[in-house]
């Protein structure tokens, strides 16, 4: 199934290396980043789990949950955990989900045939506390993704979901936003006193969460 933007998150059941979960339940109440990996012992996902599990205390300051998937078992995502603790200094410390029969893998369309026939390419989902998705991303197998660009994008769709606001390119946390397109001058006054117009459609103002 092709998943969309703004579309609910399917729930799920799974085995994961921290027991089993509903994908649901267990993300209630908060963000949540669902990402695939191809293959347990490769050398792109080792450092992309040891990545994610060093930035724990980011998404969590976000109200974040990550959970990571592959077709794996639970016995190699087990006997992997070491490496990845090893090579990164960082032990996992969120759920992987073994989805040896493709489960959740169908359910998000994680396995592309074209690139390859059985594994998972590198899909991230970043699905909103009420299950709506977000966030679609897919990298291929040889590019290990740039996590610090999804804190980010939490960054701006927490934002945004909070003011009449949008990000602008490569904006960070703290950074002028964007007035909404939607607000009229007199609108814009009132909640951004003294914003910038640069064009008629195009007015600046500081990050409000600041
Ligand atoms: C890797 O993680 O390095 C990798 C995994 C599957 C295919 C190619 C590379």
């Amino acid at each position: 199934m092709t998943l969309r933007l703004g579309d609910t998150a399917p729930d799920f059941k799974a085995e994961t290396t921290q027991g089993p979960i509903s994908f649901h339940e267990w993300k209630q109440g908060s963000w949540a980043i669902l990402f695939s990996h191809p293959a347990d012992f490769t050398p792109v996902c080792t450092t992309e789990l040891g990545r994610v599990a060093g930035l724990k205390a980011e998404f969590d300051r976000r109200n974040t949950k990550v959970i990571g998937l592959s077709v794996d078992t639970l016995q190699q995502h087990e006997q992997w955990k070491g490496d990845i603790a090893e090579v990164t200094g960082h032990a996992l410390n969120f759920p992987l989900i073994a989805d040896h029969d493709r489960h959740v893998s169908d359910l998000y369309d994680m396995v592309h045939p074209n690139a390859n026939a059985t594994l998972t390419v590198r899909s991230v989902f970043i699905v909103d506390p009420a299950n709506k998705v977000r966030l679609t991303l897919t990298y291929p197998a040889s590019t290990g993704r740039n996590f610090d660009e999804l804190l980010r994008v939490l960054d701006s769709l927490q934002l945004t979901d909070k003011h009449k606001v949008a990000t602008p390119a490569d904006w960070e946390h703290g950074q002028d936003v964007i007035v909404a397109v939607g607000l009229s001058d007199e609108e814009a006054q009132k909640l951004f006193p003294g914003f910038e117009t640069k064009k008629p459609y195009l007015r600046l103002t500081p990050d409000p969460s600041k």
